[in-house]
């Protein structure tokens, strides 16, 4: 099982600047074969200009690799089909997906324009659905896949004046854990990074400047080229990246409490045991979900009491 990508087919949207620009030059190097795509418009989506994705062709192409250039959006089902269709007329398939374009457009809930939720969601949400609906049916057939996509602590978390950023990516993450279900018999696995980099997105932020120096957004790809590498055996994982630390980002359910069915289950019962019900110290990793957890507590009625 190669970290290497020679003779592996990437496509990384939005990759003409920030994180998805590093991310192509290093899976480049890894071997692989890169669609550059970008579509070269503003922070906030608006514009377009190919050079964004002819420079990072012609660095690529530079240190020795191979890449072509797509300056599609990803933001309707047709130009996505097409920004994967030129993976696979210009090197013959796609195994490779790096889900990376974003725009921001932050404002405060009660400040903001309900048509810059539906603009961002295109982008995110739906830019990540399209591309991945149009690699999934190549990714299925020739069982091998490997698709990233790109969350947030402002989705995981939460962040203020990013509702409609926050909620797209962390609607990404509810397509990832269905998809790495269908997706894993087919060697199509599905994971996602949370990265934190200076980008144009984030240079606004006054975060001071030894800390802005380690923000470098070339140590965010190391983590994408693994999950996009054959060694890479995990799917529905989400790894935060940032400041060269790693680490993974999971929900986890509380040991909770199980009243008996066959009573009355009353709002006075529920907010007794509330503080139980509520004890992050009793979550447990090792528990397989919800579902697991259902049966762990059914379990413990057949128990007599000690
Ligand atoms: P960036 O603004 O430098 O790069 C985003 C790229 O996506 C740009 O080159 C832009 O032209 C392209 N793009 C935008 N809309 C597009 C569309 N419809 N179709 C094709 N390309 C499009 O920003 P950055 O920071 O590199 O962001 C990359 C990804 O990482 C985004 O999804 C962002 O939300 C995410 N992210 C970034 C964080 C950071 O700290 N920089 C933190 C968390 C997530």
């Amino acid at each position: 099982m190669t970290l290497r990508l020679d003779g592996r087919v990437a496509v990384v949207t939005g990759a003409g600047a920030g994180l998805g620009r590093q991310h192509a030059l290093l899976l480049a190097r890894q071997g692989a074969k890169v669609v550059v795509n970008d579509l070269g418009g503003s922070t906030s989506g608006v514009g377009s200009d190919s050079a964004a994705a002819d420079k990072v062709v012609a660095e690529i192409k530079v240190e020795g690799g191979t890449a072509v250039p797509n300056y599609e959006s990803v933001s309707t089902q047709e130009s996505a089909e097409r920004i994967i269709k030129t993976a696979v007329d210009a090197f013959g398939k796609i195994d490779i997906l790096i889900n990376n374009a974003g725009i921001l457009r932050d404002k405060s809930f009660g400040k903001s324009d309900l048509k810059d939720f539906a603009e961002v969601f295109q982008v995110h949400y739906w830019g990540t659905v399209f591309c991945t609906k149009a690699a999934w049916g190549p990714m299925s057939e020739q069982k091998y896949g490997r698709v990233v996509f790109t969350t947030s602590v402002a989705g995981t978390s939460g962040n203020f004046g990013q509702s409609n950023y926050g909620s797209a990516k962390a609607g990404m993450l509810g397509l990832m854990n269905c998809l790495a279900i269908e997706g894993r018999k087919n060697n199509v696995l599905v994971n996602a990074i949370s990265p934190g980099a200076l980008t144009r997105m984030t240079d606004n932020l006054g975060l001071d400047e030894s800390f802005m120096k380690k923000l470098d957004p070339a140590f965010v790809s190391p983590a994408v080229a693994w999950l996009a590498s054959e060694r890479c055996d995990v799917t529905a994982t989400i790894i935060t990246a940032a400041a060269g630390g790693f680490g993974r980002l999971h929900f986890f359910e509380t040991k909770g409490v199980q009243f008996d069915p066959s009573q009355p289950i009353t709002v006075e019962l529920f907010d007794r045991a509330f503080d139980r019900i509520n004890d992050l110290s009793t979550a447990d990793p090792t528990t397989p979900g919800t579902e697991g957890r259902m049966q762990e507590r059914l379990d413990t009625l057949a128990k007599p009491a000690a």
